[in-house]
């Protein structure tokens, strides 16, 4: 008689996260108590944070907190249902209606997350029979809102026009019947910091009738005028670049995704979007936040231009001291090492020296382009930043990166 194998049916659980703690690839959780300020309690040691992407210190700001607190007065704590049946209140609207006036944009839509921004309309954008292009270094959300689509996919080399109009013309050359072309591409690159030619790539689109979608996650309350973001920096219209994503997440300091375009384009993403039909929507001290970010960031222009004053001088002293910072434009400034184990150790010994900035390894980066990705933050003092400078300073000395 042959015995039956029993298998273990979870058996992979321990195994799989066993074979990541092996490899030093598993995430240690790092607790705040308290909030994210730019000296911030950090598993019970006060350490400078320099590596959060609340660029412009929002998370924490007066107005903000008082927003929130006053919409859990009139508005309580949850909206009770998805926003087609039941959850739409009066302040996400009043949202939706201040970003799209922020932007520039004739209307917007705001998601729970960015992440199912692009996972949620994503799909209902492209399906069978079209074709997305997608930059090689783009974020995982959009890697996963392709993926979900079922339309053919394409990759150009990370923000290379050339590559992305060597595509195009493939396409059009072999497959004419492909009903709609979408290249997408990141705003500003969360591990590089560098800007997408966006100027470029909309024109290269245009020339091929595709539409184009751009995740600025990181561009919105950083790049163009005010913080608009990357249309503005490039000063490119809706035309240009048709859908616009954003994240709450980053700079505005609370949370949410959203969609700015046309009311076309709103119209279709809220009737279609599976993510923003089927799941809660923001609580209303979410919504209240994020709409006094909006009116911060309207009132207050001194947050963004700090922030850029501050990137400026920190590129500037960590290129004098030596460190490779890589190619970035933007207030995220990566400090570049090689092995990942040499990126874990200058994180080690920052956080000895009372710097908090986590090593980025791989494979979310090459295996020897390992680095300590530092952001920038409106909210540090000038003697914050000197502090930094200092302990990368010894830290690099001590481990012989400088
Ligand atoms: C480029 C980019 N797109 C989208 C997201 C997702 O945004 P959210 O945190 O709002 O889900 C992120 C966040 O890491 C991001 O860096």
């Amino acid at each position: 008689m042959v015995t039956p194998m029993i298998r273990d049916p979870t058996g992979f659980l321990r195994q799989e996260y066993q074979a990541l703690v092996d490899q030093s690839l598993d995430w240690k959780m790092r607790v705040l108590s308290g909030p994210s300020t730019p000296w911030c309690q950090i598993d019970g040691k006060r350490l400078l944070m320099f590596c959060s992407n609340n660029y412009l210190g929002l998370s924490n700001h007066p107005r903000l907190k008082a927003a929130a607190e006053e919409a859990v007065r009139t508005h309580g704590v949850g909206s009770g249902s998805v926003r087609p049946i039941a959850g739409t209140m009066d302040l996400h609207l009043e949202l939706e209606r201040r970003l799209a006036k922020f932007k520039g944009a004739e209307a917007s839509l705001v998601f729970q997350t960015g992440f199912a921004t692009n996972a949620g309309l994503l799909p209902q954008l492209a399906g069978e029979g079209d074709l997305i292009i997608s930059d090689e270094l783009n974020h995982g959300s959009i890697i996963d809102g392709v993926r979900l689509s079922r339309a053919d996919k394409a990759v150009y080399k990370h923000a290379d026009v050339e590559d992305l109009t060597r595509v195009l013309a493939h396409a059009e050359e072999h497959s004419p019947s492909y009903r709609r072309l979408l290249v997408i591409t990141d705003g500003v690159f969360s591990m590089d910091g560098d800007i997408a030619p966006l100027d470029r790539i909309a024109k290269v689109a245009k020339d091929h009738g595709a539409m184009v979608y751009v995740d600025d996650a990181h561009g919105e309350g950083v790049l163009g005028e005010g913080g608009r973001g990357i249309l503005s920096h490039f000063h490119l219209s809706r035309s240009d670049v048709q859908v616009e994503m954003g994240t709450f997440s980053k700079a505005f300091g609370v949370v949410g995704g959203h969609v700015s375009g046309s009311q076309d384009l709103v119209n279709f993403a809220f009737n279609k979007s599976r993510t923003w039909l089927l799941s809660g929507s923001h609580p209303p001290p979410v919504a209240a936040a994020c709409l006094a970010a909006v009116d911060v960031l309207e009132q207050e222009p001194q947050h963004v231009a700090r922030l850029w004053e501050l990137t400026r001088r920190f590129k500037r002293s960590m290129k004098d001291l030596g460190f490779n910072i890589g190619r970035s434009e933007t207030p995220i400034t990566p400090v570049i090492v090689g092995e990942s184990r040499r990126a874990k150790e200058l994180s080690d010994r920052l956080m000895e020296l009372g710097v908090f900035a986590l090593p980025i390894v791989f494979p979310m980066v090459a295996k020897d382009q390992a680095r300590i990705r530092t952001i920038m933050n409106a909210a540090l003092t000038d003697e914050d930043v000197a502090f930094a400078q200092g302990a990368f300073e010894k830290a690099g000395r001590e481990l012989k990166i400088l």
